[in-house]
């Protein structure tokens, strides 16, 4: 546990009220209630989501049991079926919102499309037509590997209507990166744009597909949206454009019912060993939570216009740009570029240009934001903006300050999101209406969530100490199980204290302080957060030993100003290649094409030796150290050949 980082953060205890004003017209504006709900929540759960499962979800069917816990496995509302595109889109038809902007996007070179509800229900309902005619039907999976076009979110909602499963990569993965999860799902469909706009420039994607499939027999078909006007190749037989199929099929689409546990999608996370895992959520349980979550949280008002800068390729474009905020029958605004192109005003002069009125970005961002220069957002007037959302990673309360004073003009509340991939909706998080914020602090847990920091025996530990951060009970947006791998699932979440299989560890450390407020510290086991994305070591480790000059291979995080964790890596050469800037650079280059360039060392040190114990186990935390500059501290009693240490810490 990094009880540095606990210290530094006790030391934050200015608390920031909602405003009089603000609380007047929450959502949920008073504590009475929230502390009324939440243990009604936690008390009587099933009577709490069956009413919360009727009132927020269109059934097509009512379920008839709300929950079997046969820990650690859950299923919620059985019996019950529903679409969920349907709860997307279709639910507002009809009504005052049909004619209402659901999507308004603006591409990296200005583009603006502006998309109603009843285009982006004709919009879908078309592809659900054409990929049903393609043979994909309920439980077939679909890859989506587009930019933040609104073709990404037409795509997914397609998927949810047909019932296939869709797994969207990011679209900054490498053509392996795809290929391995493609191969891990089976994939029969694999929906792509020629390319998308990044600083300037086009990433070809679809040629990054062609790579990808050339070691993908499943896939039968390529679905190619134009949106560059790159040159690309199609292959007859298997490439079909977009805009040939979708655009010219006919509109009406009835959409069958699902079970409320049927699959929606797998979204692969990094874990501690080398294979990602596909994390499955389901249909109701999932729906509802990302909803509900997001109606609190965002305090979401029918007149908001809403911008998440999160990639769909994460959870938290899943979430909260497409179903938790579509379900409410929102205004989401997407941008596909980089946020300093032309200028670092860019996401500022979006702001102004469409009258945003929520910002949902990462600690990452906002650090580069500060580091860019105020001069760029003073430029710009923010006063359509009403609230401001954090997710990814622990908050600084400098960048939080930073935020509330530059952006939020201190009128904004600040809601920092504590989530996963796994947990599918935001389970920690100030309610904005009711609760004071401490900067750096998540603050306390959402409606059904009951989380808690306890030590190895998972008994909690006191207020202000350190420990890990569980969750005890089940709730509806939970995982049900990691793709093809159920032992893994287990082994992974429910094992960590023997005898208690309904424990949920998250992999992350806490404390509570002395209000109950939650601090997290970070993650615990071997994957780090780079730019609030996690990347486990073990396979950057394992992209850098599949280079022919590396024999060894050891990635560590250090404390990065910009990114959160900057990753440090140490190679020990084969014999017969010399360490060189030149290696390092084809190193770096390599992890990028094996993973994708988010994962790129930062640092690349060559050495003689890795620092191990007897039995062989690299000792990371030596290596931390070292990495972070400091002196080895602690216990090196288990340490092979302390010479090894010598040498690397002189060699910097
Ligand atoms: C890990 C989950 C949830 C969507 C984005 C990341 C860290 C996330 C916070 C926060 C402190 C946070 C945790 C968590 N994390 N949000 N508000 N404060 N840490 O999803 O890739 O599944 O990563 O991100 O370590 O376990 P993810």
């Amino acid at each position: 546990m990094p009880d540095q980082t606990i210290t530094s953060v006790s030391r934050e205890n200015r608390k920031f009220r909602p405003s009089a004003e603000f609380k007047a017209q929450a959502n949920l504006g008073s504590e009475a209630l929230y502390k009324r709900l939440y243990a009604e929540s936690v008390n009587s759960p099933e009577k709490f989501w069956s009413k919360q499962a009727k009132e927020h979800l269109v059934w097509r069917k009512p379920f008839k049991q709300v929950l079997k816990w046969q820990a650690p496995h859950a299923q919620w509302f059985l019996g019950g079926k529903l679409n969920v595109a349907e709860n997307c889109l279709d639910r507002h038809l009809g009504t005052q919102r049909e004619n209402k902007a659901a999507l308004i996007f603006e591409g990296e070179p200005g583009d603006v499309r502006t998309i109603t509800y009843r285009q982006l229900h004709g919009h879908v309902s078309q592809l659900a037509q054409v990929i049903e005619s393609m043979g994909i039907g309920a439980g077939d999976r679909v890859a989506i590997y587009l930019p933040m076009i609104p073709e990404a979110v037409i795509a997914m909602l397609a998927c949810a209507r047909v019932g296939a499963i869709h797994t969207v990569v990011f679209g900054g993965f490498s053509p392996e990166a795809l290929k391995d999860r493609i191969n891990d799902c089976k994939a029969k469909l694999v929906i792509t744009a020629d390319g998308g706009w990044r600083r300037g420039k086009v990433i070809e994607l679809k040629a990054n597909v062609d790579k990808a499939v050339e070691g993908t027999p499943t896939v039968q078909t390529v679905m190619v949206v134009k949106r560059c006007g790159n040159p690309v190749t199609m292959k007859a037989g298997r490439d079909v454009w977009w805009q040939d199929t979708a655009a010219a099929a006919a509109k009406p689409h009835k959409a069958k019912a699902f079970d409320a546990e049927h699959p929606l999608f797998i979204l692969y996370t990094s874990g501690s060993t080398g294979k990602p895992k596909g994390v499955l959520h389901t249909s109701a349980g999932y729906l509802l939570g990302a909803k509900m979550s997001a109606h609190y949280v965002f305090d979401l008002k029918e007149t908001d216009r809403y911008f998440c800068s999160a990639d769909i390729g994460w959870i938290t474009g899943h979430s909260y740009v497409v179903y938790g905020l579509l379900a409410n029958g929102s205004t989401i605004f997407i941008y596909e570029g980089a946020p300093n192109q032309p200028e670092p005003d860019r996401f500022w002069q979006m702001i102004d240009r469409h009258a945003l009125t929520i910002l949902y970005t990462a600690p990452t961002a906002i650090r580069a934001f500060m580091r860019w220069g105020d001069d760029y957002v003073r430029r710009h007037r923010l006063d359509s903006l009403r609230l401001l959302g954090s997710v990814g990673e622990p908050i600084n309360p400098e960048a939080w300050i930073w935020y509330h004073t530059l952006i939020g003009k201190k009128r904004c509340p600040i809601v920092d999101t504590w989530w996963q991939t796994e947990t599918g909706c935001i389970m920690i998080s100030p309610l904005p209406g009711v609760t004071a914020t401490k900067p750096g602090s998540a603050t306390r847990p959402f409606f059904g969530v009951v989380a808690k920091v306890v030590d190895d025996q998972c008994r909690e530990v006191p207020r202000n100490s350190g420990g890990k951060l569980v969750i005890t009970q089940p709730w509806p947006s939970m995982l049900r199980t990691l793709w093809g791998d159920d032992d893994r699932y287990v082994r992974q979440y429910f094992s960590e204290f023997p005898g208690r299989p309904e424990i949920y560890f998250t992999g992350d450390g806490a404390r509570q302080d002395e209000d109950g407020y939650f601090w997290i510290v970070g993650r615990i086991d071997d994957v780090l957060n780079v730019s609030g994305h996690r990347i486990g070591t073990a396979e950057i480790e394992s992209a850098l030993v599949s280079h022919p000059s590396v024999a060894e291979a050891a990635a560590v995080g250090r404390p990065d100003e910009l990114k959160g964790q900057a990753l440090c890596v140490f190679v020990t050469l084969k014999a017969g290649y010399a360490a060189s800037e030149e290696l390092k650079e084809q190193l770096r280059s390599h992890v990028g094409k094996e993973i994708g360039s988010l994962a790129k060392p930062d640092t690349i040190r060559f050495a003689a030796g890795l620092p191990k114990t007897r039995s062989g186990k690299i000792m990371r935390r030596i290596l931390k150290e070292i990495a972070a500059g400091g002196a080895v501290k602690g216990d090196i009693s288990t340490l092979d050949d302390f010479s090894v240490v010598a040498a690397l810490q002189s060699d910097e």
